[in-house]
């Protein structure tokens, strides 16, 4: 089984990648939040931080790219494969209404022709391997079969299927009964995404689908930073680790904003999934959530993580 970690925007930028990959290496690909490819062709500064290969050095990293424009795409995923990229991906999944407003996304899976015109401009000219993230249509899963015959149509390197609808957003528990007939219906290799939140969830999945080769996780990796290795075999997560790695990211990103402030804020949005692994998570989630000043912040971290049991695995209350 081959496992990534999830695109996730306002968490697995650079710096996450950088110190989750020290201290529970194994992933065995990181995609990156997507990035937005201008019309005037240059990459931002913003940008820059996330994809030039020295912020990447030693990480196995595959970047996003989200557009409805071919000339868009083309330039920024050869720009990409220039640097030494391996793999660019295609994000047809995100479900924000900023982005399906513009027809990206899983707002893409709206429009059919112009989609299939979209894929067989990139897959003409793109000078390295693209893979697609997808949902499963708008509003209806079945929407997915026409979608899944213009997949066919392209070599795609490798479609991750988030079994929703752009209208499930994140919360509608995932079409679970799809995944079977995409397994036998997709020509190119399928990777599955969605709700892998304990080891457990996936000897489920690996059970009904031996022949499944790859699988993306997002929110359960932010909840247990050791989701992976454990499912690798490794030992689960412990407390001093996890307290390394956190105060390690803390301190990277304090750094590099040059402000604690920004800093917690940050963090927040990791803690958003990580207090799920926390017994009890209730009685300091609260001080945690309404810190506005980076000293209460971390007296409610150091609280938890001197007070509060780890639990043996997620309870996800997201
Ligand atoms: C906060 C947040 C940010 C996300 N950002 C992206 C993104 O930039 N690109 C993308 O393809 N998916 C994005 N996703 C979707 C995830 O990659 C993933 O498909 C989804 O969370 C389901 O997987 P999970 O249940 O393992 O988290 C985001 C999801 C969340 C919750």
């Amino acid at each position: 089984m081959r496992y990534y970690v999830a695109p996730l925007e306002g968490l697995t930028g650079t710096i996450f990648r950088r110190i989750h990959h020290r201290y529970f290496p194994g992933a065995d690909k990181y995609y990156t939040p997507f990035l937005s490819p201008s019309h005037d062709h240059v990459f931002t500064k913003r940008e820059k931080r996330e994809i030039l290969p020295e912020y990447n050095e030693g990480l196995p990293v595959v970047p996003q790219l989200l557009t409805r424009r071919a000339e868009d795409f083309l330039w920024a995923a050869n720009r990409l494969f220039e640097m030494g990229y391996p793999e660019v991906n295609l994000n047809l999944g995100c479900p924000s209404g900023t982005v399906t407003a513009k027809g990206k996304g899983s707002g893409f899976l709206a429009f059919p022709e112009e989609l299939d015109a979209f894929l067989a401009e990139i897959f003409a000219g793109a000078q390295g391997p693209v893979s697609i993230k997808t949902r499963l249509g708008i509003r209806d899963p079945e929407e997915f079969w026409p979608i899944l015959e213009c997949y066919n149509r392209y070599p795609v390197y490798e479609l991750t299927v988030h079994l929703r609808v752009q209208k499930d957003m994140y919360r509608h528990p995932v079409r679970g009964e799809y995944l079977a007939p995409i397994l036998a219906q997709s020509r190119n290799p399928v990777c599955y995404n969605g709700d892998l939140i304990r080891p457990g969830d996936l000897s489920a999945l690996t059970n009904s689908f031996p022949g499944l080769e790859a699988v993306m996780i997002g929110r359960g990796l932010m909840a247990d930073p050791a989701l992976i290795s454990v499912l690798q075999g490794g030992k689960p997560l412990e407390r001093t680790t996890l307290r390394a790695f956190h105060d390690a990211l803390y301190e990277t990103y304090a750094q590099a904003f040059d402000s604690r402030r920004n800093a917690m804020l940050r963090m927040k949005e990791l803690w958003f999934y990580l207090i799920h692994r926390f017994e009890g998570a209730e009685r300091y989630g609260k001080q945690l959530r309404k810190a506005s000043d980076p000293r209460d912040f971390e007296a409610a971290v150091e609280r938890i993580f001197t007070e509060l049991p780890l639990r043996p695995e997620t309870v996800p209350g997201w």
